[in-house]
């Protein structure tokens, strides 16, 4: 059974809920059947698929690219297509046709974006073409260098309370759910309260209503950078390594492929053949 945004809503205070990004069909099927409830199509492909060095360096293209793979894997999870910077922030005036793209081409169910100076107004006209939005406060990578580089965020009362008030403006304007990333997990449990959608942490704590992690991360594909909030609960990089090591040297050993991976000819076809 599809899992609706509704489902999401009543969870609060009932169940903890469960987010992972996936970019591809395969892993984006594994997820589904180990029944996570929301799968992020999340612009983090950038770093940890396509090698680049930040989100801001994917666009449209590359996200309904990986958007298409996923939803074509999945049947349960919510799909969430994540709104690269230049579909909302630097080309504002096509943030609701973009957000549209995600739905209609790409078979999306919800879009999520994050929160930047005219957040609220994007928020809102996506809303109103009657697409649901997922909000993202906290640390906000596609504008890190505007607000101190990829920290914690709300360590001060100041800069709490304004965290406090966002969440309550996107509540208020209609998003179904809010990711909280890097905050201090208290001020993630006063958000938690004050609001009546549910709040998914990342860096966020326990209090969150649901927890989110970039897949590559928690499965040990992503040897680059590992953040403190991660939990590696395998390490997949060392079972391909050791697979690809072992397929090297069965080939040059001359041990694969054997003969069940072989094809056969009767002899008789073979004394067919001109000599
Ligand atoms: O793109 C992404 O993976 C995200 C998560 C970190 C929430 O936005």
């Amino acid at each position: 059974m599809k899992i609706t945004i509704d489902d999401i809503r009543d969870a609060k205070g009932k169940r903890k809920l469960t987010m992972l990004t996936a970019y591809d069909y395969p892993l984006a099927s594994l997820i589904d059947r180990a029944g996570i409830d929301m799968i992020l199509v999340g612009d983090s492909v950038a770093n940890v698929v396509l090698g680049l060095d930040s989100t801001t360096k994917v666009g449209m293209a590359e996200m309904l690219h990986h958007a298409k793979a996923v939803t074509r894997a999945v049947k349960s999870a919510l799909v969430i297509g994540d709104m690269p910077y230049e579909s909302y922030q630097v080309n504002r005036s096509e943030s609701v046709k973009n957000a549209k793209r995600f739905i209609e081409e790409a078979n999306c169910d919800v879009v999520k974006l994050e929160w930047f100076d005219d957040c609220l107004k994007v928020t809102e006209e996506i809303i109103k073409a009657g697409i649901s939005v997922m909000g993202h406060i906290g640390l906000t990578p596609q504008t890190a260098q505007q607000i101190g580089g990829f920290k914690v965020q709300g360590k001060d009362a100041g800069a709490a309370q304004k965290l406090i008030n966002q969440a309550l403006d996107l509540e208020r304007l209609g998003c179904f759910a809010i990711v909280l990333e890097c905050v201090p997990d208290k001020i993630a449990a006063i958000i938690t309260e004050k609001i009546k959608i549910p709040t998914i942490g990342i860096g966020a704590g326990g209090a969150c209503d649901g927890q989110v992690l970039v897949a590559h991360d928690m499965l040990g594909l992503f040897e680059r950078f590992t953040p403190k909030f991660v939990k590696k609960y395998v390490n997949l990089s060392e079972h391909i390594l050791n697979g690809v090591k072992a397929y090297k040297q069965d080939v040059e050993n001359g041990l694969f492929p054997a003969k069940e991976h072989t094809f056969s000819i009767k002899q008789e076809e073979i004394d067919k053949l001109k000599k």
